[in-house]
């Protein structure tokens, strides 16, 4: 048997997955989002000046979907998770929704945005934000009417990157949850913490683009997985 590095510090990253059974819509695959809206048209700096009530009132219908929303067993798993892993623990999500946190979760980051805030290209400051940007409310901080989404587009940096990395570093396991694999620079999270001495493990229905890299690979439903896995890992 392999000797194995005990584990204290854990970084956990999910994607649309872990929400797929909350009823939000993945981006990639059948009914994914991406295959009714070009990621062009929607998801980029340059799709919001070329035409910003297209981008803004798709952005308005998925802040408007998620509220309507419900976590999972699989978000409610890893918020019981965060309260008792006594260990540094960090959930990165590539998700926008609130799920984490509605679920119960703390020690979470959202390296993509969130869909529930606006962000004022005018001033640069943020704000909780639940309702429509379509009609171009004014900034509550300098009343311009330049409020975004605070969603990271492609093109666009992620948030918290030096935090995320500073975190793999640490980590003696990292286990990615319901994502493809696709978009880096979170696609290249699990040969980062592999590199640096980490266990990996990744959770998804299907084998992502990344499986390979993965110690273990366990695939079905996050509502399922995740809560097992949940249980094992605390029962040490
Ligand atoms: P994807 O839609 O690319 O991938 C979702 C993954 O979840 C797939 O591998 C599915 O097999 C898996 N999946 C679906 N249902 C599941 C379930 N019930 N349980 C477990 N796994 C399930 O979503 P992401 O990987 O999150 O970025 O996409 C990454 C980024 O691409 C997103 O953050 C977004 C998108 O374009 C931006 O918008 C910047
Ligand atoms: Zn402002």
């Amino acid at each position: 048997m392999a000797v194995m590095r005990e584990i204290r510090n854990i970084v956990i990253l999910t994607g649309a997955g872990i929400s797929a059974e909350s009823g939000i819509d993945t981006f990639r695959g059948a009914g994914g989002l991406w295959e009714n809206h070009r990621v062009e048209d929607v998801a980029t700096p340059e799709a919001f000046a070329r035409d910003p009530q297209l981008v803004l009132r798709f952005y308005d219908m998925r802040r408007e979907a998620i509220q309507t929303r419900q976590p999972n067993a699989a978000h409610t798993a890893l918020a019981r998770l965060d309260a008792e892993w006594p260990g540094d623990l960090l959930i990165v999500t590539q998700n926008v929704d609130d799920l984490h946190e509605r679920g119960g979760a703390r020690r979470v980051l959202h390296m993509h945005g969130e869909h529930l805030k606006a962000w004022c290209t005018r001033c640069d400051s943020r704000h909780a934000w639940s309702d429509p940007l379509v009609d171009r409310p004014p900034c509550p901080k300098c009343g311009a009417r330049s409020l975004r989404p605070d969603v990271v587009w492609f093109g666009e940096v992620p948030y918290h990157m030096d935090r995320i990395y500073r975190a793999l570093r640490e980590a003696d396991l990292f286990v990615s949850i319901g994502t493809s694999g696709a978009v880096y620079p979170a696609a290249g999270f699990v040969q980062n913490a592999r590199e640096l001495g980490a266990r990996t493990l990744e959770l998804n229905l299907e084998p992502s683009q990344g499986s390979r890299l993965f110690h273990e690979s366990r695939l079905g439903p996050a509502s399922e997985l995740v809560p097992a896995w949940v249980d094992e890992l605390l029962a040490g």
